[in-house]
């Protein structure tokens, strides 16, 4: 299990930020960060105030899936107050910094399947949950949920075998988890900043998904689609080419990359 010291005093200190991370709250143990970084942002916590747990025990995944964060894991949500027309594009912000994080501190080769998993050698590593609360124009929150297997033994899990994987299985090593934290903190800061002065990072999210060119099967709530992943628009949604040559857009779906 990772030794290293995860605390709010040992994630900010010089962490030389804007707005995400200028304020941390870190607990032990929690239910689910989500569910914690949700409370605060009704209260008004301070945008860029990030929750950190130590394990989480009811974990939350897309799709209402569990999603599993025992002690040695990053589990991590951060609170913004987004103008609704950036919403879709911090699906791209939060999975560009995953990779360049783990890029930084690591000689890994993530990869981004559409629209937000973060792969390693085709295994899952990180899932990201956003979580809104949207009145007419208005975002009244965004929950940024972050979760990142990095020193999950994957060997104790053999149902999650085939599906993921974590930094330490890729790298035979453990990995630190505050130095992995702090830089995701200052590349989710640069990216929001940079989305807040009008650079989208759209062209960069699409030129680093796997999934473009490939056979795909989505799964978009009761509906199946099959076909090639031809593009990505502007707004995040998936172009689907099927076998009867129309195009689909697909807004939200879970993609299983097909040889
Ligand atoms: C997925 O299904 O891929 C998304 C998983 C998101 C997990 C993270 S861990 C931190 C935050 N708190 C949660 O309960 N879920 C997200």
């Amino acid at each position: 299990m990772s030794k290293d010291i995860l605390s709010a005093a040992s994630v900010t200190k010089n962490l030389g930020v804007r707005l995400i991370g200028r304020r941390v709250i870190y607990y032990p143990s929690v239910t689910s960060t989500n569910e914690l970084a949700k409370q605060e942002a009704r209260k008004g916590a301070v945008e860029g105030t990030v929750v950190i747990a130590g394990e989480q025990t009811v974990g939350k995944g897309r799709l209402s899936r569990n999603w599993l964060t025992p002690k040695g894991n990053i589990a991590l949500s951060i609170i913004l107050y987004p103008d609704l027309t950036h919403l879709h594009f911090l699906i791209m912000v939060a999975s560009l910094a995953v990779v360049h994080s783990i890029e930084a501190v690591s000689n890994l080769k993530p990869e981004i399947k559409w629209p937000n998993d973060v792969l390693i050698n085709g295994r899952k590593v990180c899932g990201i949950l956003i979580e809104s609360d949207v009145q007419g124009n208005r975002v009244n929150y965004a929950v940024i949920g972050i979760g990142i297997n990095a020193n999950l033994r994957l060997a104790d899990f053999p149902e999650l075998q085939p599906i993921a994987t974590s930094l330490s299985d890729e790298l035979g090593r453990e990995v630190s988890r505050l130095n992995l934290v702090r830089r995701l903190l200052v590349e989710m800061d640069r990216l929001y900043s940079d989305l807040q002065a009008g650079k989208s990072p759209y062209d960069e999210w699409r030129d680093r998904l796997v999934t473009l060119g490939k056979r795909v099967r989505v799964k978009a709530g009761e509906t199946v689609y099959e076909g090639i992943a031809e593009s990505v628009a502007e707004d995040g949604s998936l172009m689907l080419r099927d076998a009867k040559s129309s195009l689909i857009k697909i807004l939200a779906g879970d993609v299983t990359l097909r040889e």
